[in-house]
């Protein structure tokens, strides 16, 4: 099935798999010890372009993000001719973000300076958290000091960087917690995405959990730090605008308002999601096969589906719940037979009355403690 798109004005999501070590928690595609796979993964990525753009002429760029993966470990060579691929295919007079993920500890400072002449105007720093030793435990290898240098480096090249922290981690007190968010809001960052750690199946975190050999914290005080946080940093600028999501003004994630508005975005790599506005597309996930499927010139999707009527409304309702801007309340019963829509207005009525939604001008919107139990509740109005 190829992947055209819907609109001329699209974002690229560009996929780089290869980590130094796999963290324990990771459910993402990514590959540690794999390096010598660097090249040619790189020339898949370029004939992949390739495809695409032969279906998709004229097509306009308006942002690009490049995720991992860790793409901070993307030799140098291989990324200015990735973005030189780019900019000569496509038209990118529009592009006004382009952003990529980087990890302390993989960042030369002559590496900053060329991101910015590819163009990459956003850096997203995973710090996770401040304490080696919990780190360690979750086979993530980085320092305070790994951290303090590139975000002094990186301050020095990019005036719009983004930290990723992650939230109920193994050993985690509360004052701990407090202290670290007090230090963060001091950084010479624009945005932060703060994530509640979740143990995934299958993962070498999920074993150890489920040996006993790492407990976690209470639920509850995740909940309850979760909630200060969301207060702590608005009282430091970095108002919530999604459920994981901080920005100062003007600095929210264009990129990710794509995927939440259902805008029609290309991805490209191992394991890749696009959606042409209809259909979501999933890449081949295995990187030997995706290397030589484009080695073949083939099309590398694995999977994809048309979204029904349903699909769709659900997607709406959960990727608008999720942002502070809610969603229409005609939109959470829109296409509903006239008994499933009486059930859900009244589970919308009793959601309300239990202080986890509020409806404020027609418009359907979690308060605090409903982000807390997003997942639940938006399951609630399936
Ligand atoms: C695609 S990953 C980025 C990987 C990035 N190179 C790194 O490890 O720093 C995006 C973010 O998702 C978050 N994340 C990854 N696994 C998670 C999990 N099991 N639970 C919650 N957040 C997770 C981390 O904050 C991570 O930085």
């Amino acid at each position: 099935m190829q992947f055209v798109m819907s609109d001329p004005i699209c974002s690229f999501y560009i996929h780089w798999p290869f980590c130094r070590t796999r963290c324990s928690y990771c459910p993402f595609i990514a590959l540690a010890c794999h390096d010598e796979y660097m090249e040619r993964y790189y020339h898949a990525l370029i004939a992949e372009i390739g495809l695409f753009a032969d279906k998709n002429k004229g097509c306009s760029l308006s942002t690009l993000y490049i995720g991992g993966g860790t793409p901070s470990t993307w030799p140098d060579n291989l990324l200015l001719d990735t973005s030189g691929k780019i900019i000569s295919v496509f038209c990118t007079e529009r592009l006004q973000e382009v952003t990529i993920e980087v990890n302390p500890g993989t960042v030369r400072r002559e590496q900053l300076v060329l991101w910015r002449r590819c163009g990459i105007n956003r850096l997203s720093i995973g710090v996770q958290y401040a304490d080696p030793e919990v780190l360690a435990l979750l086979n993530r290898f980085q320092s305070p000091q790994e951290v303090q240098e590139l975000l002094f480096s990186a301050s020095a090249e990019f005036d719009n960087i983004s930290v990723d922290l992650m939230l109920g981690l193994p050993g985690v007190t509360d004052v701990c917690w407090k202290r670290f968010i007090n230090e963060v809001v001091t950084w010479p960052i624009t945005h932060i995405s703060l994530y509640c750690l979740m143990v995934h199946e299958h993962t070498p975190f999920f074993y150890k959990v489920e040996r006993g050999e790492i407990s976690l914290p209470d639920e509850e005080l995740v909940a309850d730090l979760y909630c200060w946080s969301i207060e702590f940093l608005a009282m430091h600028g970095f108002m919530q605008y999604e459920v994981s999501n901080f920005a100062r003004q003007g600095y929210e994630s264009q990129h990710n308002t794509v995927y939440w508005d259902r805008k029609p975005y290309k991805g490209f790599g191992l394991g890749a999601c696009s959606f042409d506005g209809d259909r979501r597309f999933m890449n081949e996930q295995n990187l030997l096969q995706y290397i030589q499927m484009l080695e073949q010139g083939k099309n590398p999707t694995m999977f994809f589906e048309q979204l029904s009527k349903d699909d769709v409304r659900l997607e709406k309702i959960m990727l608008g719940l999720r942002r502070s801007v809610g969603i229409r309340y005609e939109l959470v019963t829109e296409g509903l037979s006239s008994d499933k829509r009486s059930e859900i207005e009244s589970k919308v009525q009793q959601l309300c009355a239990s202080g986890l939604l509020q409806i404020l001008d027609g418009v359907v919107k979690l308060t605090h403690a409903g982000f807390v139990v997003e997942q639940e509740l938006i399951a609630e109005l399936a």
